[in-house]
C-alpha cells in the first residue's frame, strides 16, 4: 500500500506579491496556503485517496458526526526555513504518535506514522513558497486534523473519517511574545479529570477552555492556568501550553503527565535542561507552592511551552484570591536562553545533536 500523497497543483495560487505581503506580517492562524492534504477512511477501505490539492471547503452533511459529538483530533507543528534555504520539521514523529494516541482515545481510526509525516511533507513541498524566511523567526504552522464525516445521529464511533493538513504562515502566538504574559488561575473552571480526554489533543478540550479563556481576559490576563479537577490544588496546564518552573536550587519542574497534554516542546525542554545546569523534574506542584515560591524567591522563573507559543515567559499570575509576580516581573534570563536554544535548533543555527530535525527540502 502506498502512503504517498498524490499532488494535484492548485490552478489558482495566490499571486506572489499578495503572498509576500502576508509573509511580511503573518500574525497567527489568519492566512492559509494554496493547498491542503487529505485522505479518507472507511472500515472497508482503510485509509485511501491520499492527495494534496487546492485548499477548498469541505462538503459535509448537516448530520456529520463531528458537528454533533465532536469526534475530532488535531496536531500542531511547524516547518522552519534554514539560512541555506532548506526547510525542516521538528520532531514530526512525536506529533504522529500523539495523533495516534488521541485517535485511540476518541475511538477514531489510527493513521500510521509514515502517512502522517508524508502528508505533512507533501503539503510543505507543494506550498514551499509559503515557508517564511527563517531570519524573521516566522515559520509555516502546520495543522493536521481528523474528523468524523459520517452522516448519522446515533452515538457510536463513526465509520467515515477525513484526515487533512492545512498550513498557515505564523509569527508570534502572543502579541506580547517574549515580553511575557500573565495567567489567570481559574477557581471556576477545570480542564480535565482522570479517565477523561485531557491527554488527547481533541477539539472538545479547546471548546471547553473558551469560557475560562474569556474569564482570564476579563481579568486582564492573556491565558488561563488550570488546577486539577479533584481538589483544585495542583497546577495542570495553561489553555494552550504546558507550564514549567525554575527554582533557586536549579530545578526545572513541570507537572507530570496524565491529564495534561504531552507537549513536544515540553519534552524537548526537559531534555535540554541539563545543558543549562538545570535538573528536570516531573512532579505535582501545588498552587500554594507556586504563590509562596514566587513570593519568597524559591521559584525564580516561570514559562510556558507549546508549538505555537514556543517558550513564553510568564511574568505574573492573578486569581480570585491573590495576585503575584514572578521574580521582578520581567522575563527570566534562563527562560530566554532556553527559548533561544530551542529556536537555534529549529532554525538550524546550532548543531542538532539529538537528531530532532527532519529535512523536507
Ligand atoms: C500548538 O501549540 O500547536 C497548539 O495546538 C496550541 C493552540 C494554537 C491550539
Amino acid at each position: 500500500m502506498s502512503v504517498e500523497f498524490v499532488v494535484h497543483p492548485s490552478d489558482h495560487p495566490l499571486a506572489a506579491a499578495e503572498r509576500a505581503a502576508i509573509l511580511a506580517a503573518p500574525g497567527f492562524g489568519k492566512h492559509f496556503t494554496d493547498h491542503m492534504a487529505t485522505a479518507t477512511w472507511t472500515p472497508d477501505t482503510g485509509w485511501r485517496d491520499r492527495r494534496v490539492s487546492a485548499l477548498a471547503p469541505f462538503s459535509l452533511h448537516p448530520s456529520a458526526a463531528v458537528l454533533h459529538y465532536a469526534q475530532e483530533i488535531f496536531e500542531g507543528l511547524k516547518a522552519y526555513r534554514h539560512a541555506d534555504g532548506g526547510v525542516w520539521l521538528f520532531r514530526p514523529e512525536m506529533n504522529a504518535r500523539r495523533f495516534a494516541r488521541s485517535a485511540r482515545r476518541l475511538a477514531m481510526p489510527e493513521l500510521d506514522e509514515e502517512s502522517f509525516v508524508r502528508g505533512v511533507e507533501a503539503l510543505v513541498r507543494a506550498d514551499e513558497a509559503w515557508v517564511p524566511d527563517g531570519g524573521s523567526e516566522h515559520s509555516l504552522y502546520l495543522r493536521p486534523f481528523m474528523f468524523a464525516a459520517e452522516a448519522f445521529l446515533g452515538v457510536r464511533p463513526a465509520e467515515e473519517f477525513v484526515f487533512s493538513v492545512i498550513a498557515s504562515p505564523a509569527g508570534p502566538y502572543f502579541a506580547a511574545g517574549v515580553a511575557g504574559v500573565t495567567l489567570w488561575i481559574s477557581a471556576e473552571y477545570t480542564r480535565a479529570a482522570p479517565g477523561g480526554t485531557g491527554a488527547a489533543k481533541c477539539g472538545g478540550n479547546y471548546a471547553g477552555s473558551l469560557a475560562a479563556q474569556r474569564e482570564a481576559r476579563e481579568h486582564g490576563c492573556d491565558q488561563v492556568l488550570y488546577l486539577d479537577s479533584a481538589d483544585r490544588n495542583k497546577l495542570e496546564e495553561s489553555g494552550t501550553m504546558n507550564l514549567c518552573l525554575i527554582t533557586a536550587t536549579g530545578e526545572l519542574i513541570t507537572p507530570g503527565l496524565g491529564t495534561i497534554l504531552d507537549g513536544v516542546t515540553r519534552d524537548s525542554v526537559l531534555a535540554l535542561a541539563p545543558d543549562h545546569n538545570l535538573t528536570p523534574v516531573e512532579r505535582p506542584v501545588t498552587r500554594a507552592e507556586l504563590s509562596e515560591g514566587c513570593r519568597t524567591g524559591a521559584i525564580t522563573e516561570v514559562f510556558a511551552t507549546g508549538t505555537a507559543a514556543v517558550i513564553t515567559p510568564i511574568t505574573a499570575f492573578r486569581s480570585p484570591t491573590d495576585d503575584f509576580t514572578v521574580g521582578d516581573g520581567a522575563p527570566g534570563k534562563t527562560t530566554l536562553t532556553l527559548r533561544e536554544h530551542i529556536l537555534d535548533i529549529q532554525y538550524g543555527r546550532t548543531q542538532d545533536t539529538r537528531g530532532w530535525l527532519h529535512r523536507v527540502l
